[in-house]
């Protein structure tokens, strides 16, 4: 796919890792819509920089946990773009519940934003553009068993099978592909010294940034012949 003079929509948009996103789609020639839920000033701050590149960019709000405003956001983006080429699904929660501390509603929670939204989310971009590109947001720890924080690995797992259900659902119309990044950053108010400590071994000895899971998903938007895939960017963490 081409991206210059695409339309995508990047789900939590506004900050951190897709920020990082909204920036390489932008400087690859597409438009933005940044969807965000709480990020009210920061979407609005990474509209103005991406007009700035020439690019349109608009800004789409939505609580994803309800099915009528994941429906309301999809339909939102297309008009506001005038077409919607492609859906990256990025947004999530995470924390940290093993199974003594898990209880139904962080269940519910963890599963309706990691793994229901996304869903749903394709089912409502493959009714309004009826072809295109998706790219589903995982993690390394979709290959391990990791006790921590279990709803949130179950329901990322899960969105890994989705993914490759989905792409030979929507195929050939759409592609369904998938980024697993590591640690790349910390969670919201702690500091790089978490991920030094949380971390754990890296073969390759080299931390990703934001911006390298950006160029894995172009590449996987950008490679007609990519359905199904699943691009880890944790340099070799999966591997362990
Ligand atoms: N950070 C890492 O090191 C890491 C590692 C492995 C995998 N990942 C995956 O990579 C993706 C991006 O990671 P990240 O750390 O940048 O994500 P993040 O900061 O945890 O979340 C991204 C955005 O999701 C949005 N969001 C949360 N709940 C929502 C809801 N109910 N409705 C709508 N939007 C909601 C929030 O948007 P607002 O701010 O607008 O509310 C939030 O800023 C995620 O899928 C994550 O699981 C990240």
């Amino acid at each position: 796919m081409e991206l210059n003079g695409k339309t995508a929509l990047v789900t939590g948009g506004a900050v951190r890792i897709g920020a990082a996103i909204v920036r390489a789609l932008a400087r690859a020639g597409a438009d933005v819509v940044i969807h965000g839920h709480r990020s009210v000033e920061p979407a609005r701050a990474l509209r103005r920089e991406v007009e700035a590149l020439g690019r349109r960019a608009f800004c789409v709000r939505g609580d994803l946990r309800r099915e009528a405003e994941v429906r309301r956001v999809v339909r939102e983006s297309r008009e506001k773009g005038g077409r919607l080429d492609i859906l990256v699904n990025n947004a999530a929660v995470f924390h940290k519940d093993t199974l003594r501390s898990l209880t139904a509603r962080k269940l519910r929670e963890e599963f309706d934003v990691n793994l229901f939204a996304p869903l749903l989310l394709m089912r409502a971009f493959a009714e309004e553009s009826g072809r295109g590109s998706i790219v589903n947001l995982l993690d390394r720890r979709i290959t391990s068993l990791d006790r921590e924080c279990l709803p949130y690995v179950l329901a990322k797992k899960a969105l890994a099978e989705a993914t490759r259900i989905a792409a030979l659902d929507l195929a050939p119309k759409i592609r369904v592909n998938a980024v697993a990044p590591g640690a790349i950053l910390p969670p919201p108010g702690e500091g790089m010294a978490y991920l030094k400590d949380k971390a754990g071994p890296i073969p390759l000895r080299r931390r990703c940034a934001p911006e390298d899971v950006a160029e894995a998903v172009l590449l996987l938007l950008k490679n007609d012949s990519l359905t199904g895939q699943i691009i880890f960017v944790d340099g070799g963490q999966h591997l362990l």
